[in-house]
Parts: C-alpha cells; sequence; structure tokens
C-alpha cells in the first residue's frame, strides 16, 4: 500500500522583506502563487525510514533525516507516538535550492501522504502547524492558490485571484542559500532604516482582476538585489526574457530561478525559446498559476 501527493511550485509575486528581527528571521509581507511545476511523494511502509529521488536535480538532494521529507514524516510521527518507518520517495520536477519552494513542497508533501497513510487524523490546522515548525514557505505548499504570508511569512491568508497568469522560469546553472540570501539582504541594507513590509494594494487589486499587466506593474522582490549580488549574471537572464517580450521579470524567491510574467501562452512559448537559445540559464519551463496546493492523488 502507497499514497502519492502532488505538490506545486511557488513564485514570489511581492517580497517586501523588513528588518533582522532578534530571532535572525525577517519579518515579510510575502505574497505566493503556486505554478503548475510540481513534485509528487510517494510514501509505503517500511522497516526504517528511507528516503530516495528521481529527476533530473536528483543527485543534489539530500537523502538523510535533513530532508524536508524526512523531517515532516518524524514531526507527525513524533505526535502520534509511532515510528516513523516509510519509505520516502520523491520525484523531483520542481528545481533545487531556486527558489521556488522544492525542498518545501517536499515536506508539505510528505506530510499530508503520511497522515493518509498512518491514518493519522491530524486535522488541516494541525497540518498546517507542523508545516509552520518545517519551514516558512512549508505552510504554502499545502494549502497553494495565491496566499498572503506575514511573520516568517508562515501565516497565510488566502487571496482572491480573477484569472490565470502565465510564467516562464529560467533554471540556473548553480543554486543560491536561503540563509546566504538573507545575510546578503541584511549586509546591504546596513546603516539604512528598513520600513516594516506591507503587501502592495495594487498587487493585491491586480491578482483579484487576473490583470497580467497590472500584477506586472506591481510586482517586487526585495530579495533580489541581493541575489544579484550573489549571483551577478542572473541580469542577463532578466535582460534576455524581457528582451523577448516578457510584461516583467524578477528572481524568485531568494533566487536563483528567473520568473517572466506573460500575456499567453503563446507568448510564454517565445520568450521560453528565446531565453533557452540565450545561453544565460540552464533550464526553461512554462508553468500557470494559481493551482491546487498539495493533493493526493
Ligand atoms: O524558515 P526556513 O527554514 O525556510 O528559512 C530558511 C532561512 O531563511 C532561515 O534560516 C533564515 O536565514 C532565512 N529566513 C529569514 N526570514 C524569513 C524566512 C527565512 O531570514 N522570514
Amino acid at each position: 500500500m502507497s499514497v502519492t501527493v502532488r505538490v506545486p511550485a511557488k513564485v514570489n509575486v511581492q517580497l517586501a522583506v523588513g528588518a533582522a528581527r532578534p530571532d535572525g528571521y525577517h519579518d515579510l509581507a510575502n505574497v505566493f502563487l503556486a505554478v503548475g511545476l510540481y513534485d509528487e511523494v510517494t510514501v509505503s511502509p517500511a522497516d526504517e525510514l528511507r528516503v530516495t529521488c528521481e529527476g533530473p536535480d536528483a543527485d543534489q538532494v539530500p537523502l538523510d533525516r535533513g530532508n524536508l521529507a524526512a523531517r515532516a514524516a518524524i514531526a507527525l510521527a513524533e505526535r502520534r507516538g509511532i515510528a516513523p518507518t516509510v519509505h520516502l520517495h520523491i520525484a523531483k520536477d520542481i528545481p533545487v535550492a531556486g527558489g521556488m519552494a522544492g525542498g518545501s513542497a517536499d515536506g508539505a508533501g510528505a506530510l499530508l501522504a503520511c497522515n493518509a497513510l498512518w491514518n493519522a487524523g491530524a486535522s488541516r490546522a494541525e497540518l498546517l502547524a507542523i508545516c509552520a515548525e518545517l519551514g516558512s514557505d512549508v505552510p504554502f505548499s499545502l494549502v497553494g492558490g495565491a496566499a498572503l504570508g506575514i511573520g516568517r511569512g508562515e501565516r497565510l491568508t488566502a487571496l482572491e485571484t480573477g484569472g490565470t497568469f502565465h510564467w516562464v522560469f529560467a533554471m540556473a546553472g548553480r543554486g543560491l542559500s536561503t540563509p546566504a540570501v538573507f545575510r546578503e539582504f541584511d549586509r546591504l541594507a546596513e546603516g539604512r532604516e528598513i520600513p516594516g513590509p506591507v503587501a502592495s494594494p495594487d498587487l493585491l487589486e491586480a491578482l483579484a482582476k487576473g490583470d497580467p499587466e497590472a500584477l506586472a506593474a506591481a510586482v517586487s522582490n526585495d530579495l533580489q538585489p541581493a541575489a544579484l549580488s550573489l549571483f551577478p549574471e542572473l541580469a542577463d537572464t532578466l535582460d534576455a526574457g524581457r528582451a523577448a517580450g516578457a510584461l516583467t521579470a524578477l528572481v524568485s524567491g531568494s533566487g536563483p530561478t528567473t520568473a517572466f510574467l506573460v500575456r499567453d501562452p503563446g507568448t510564454a512559448e517565445k520568450v521560453a525559446r528565446a531565453l533557452r537559445g540565450s545561453g544565460t540559464c540552464r533550464t526553461v519551463r512554462t508553468a500557470a498559476g494559481p493551482v491546487a496546493g498539495a493533493t493526493v492523488v
């Protein structure tokens, strides 16, 4: 017997970052959109906890107990007083260390799958609480759609969306560590007054209307200067996508994946072709959102 859960990637259409807090985290106003690139987590009974992974980036995924899928299984098992003897298999299509919440997706997926496999009966609220312990982006991987995250990004409010947004994503030749990007943000911010992060009313309205032009005019990512400082070549990828007809181009979350909002699927194909030919990135994918969060398949 096994259970498989499909979990989407995310792009941040707004990532407003406040000053570093005493606990080292940053207060955020984080507007997430789930997009149709998926990891699948399959869980089945085993003699001991085991993680395996397949996919183009599988060799970069840690298979030890630090893997978010393993940590999710352990967290749920501990709460139920049972042994986490389960085989977690990840079919990985979300880029690793890409700023698209691939690790978070695996954590949310493993949690939902183990809850079903073990008949553990955790409520939605309990699952969300475990997700928030696992990482700031994990609750969103569970709920999907579009949402505003405040606090570390883990306190979510669902957002209305009036249509589907079309995207192109360019994956870079190497990853960026999220803590390193936040540290660079702090370094660049030194000596400056950092305002409290707030969601942009124009951006929320653009999402609610399903208006890609208005959304393009309102997107922002406060981590982008830090990501570009650590990975300056990303500027060439952003330029290549803009020149090919994207409405806007931005770094996704802490990067280094770059995201290009386009008007329609036809333009997505055109921009994807241009990016593939630009020599400025490793792989290029198209995806639309919002899509549902973690779902048993
Ligand atoms: O919560 P998560 O483990 O995903 O965060 C990874 C790292 O990103 C944190 O250790 C911290 O360095 C940084 N971070 C932050 N502020 C946030 C979320 C993450 O500084 N709101």
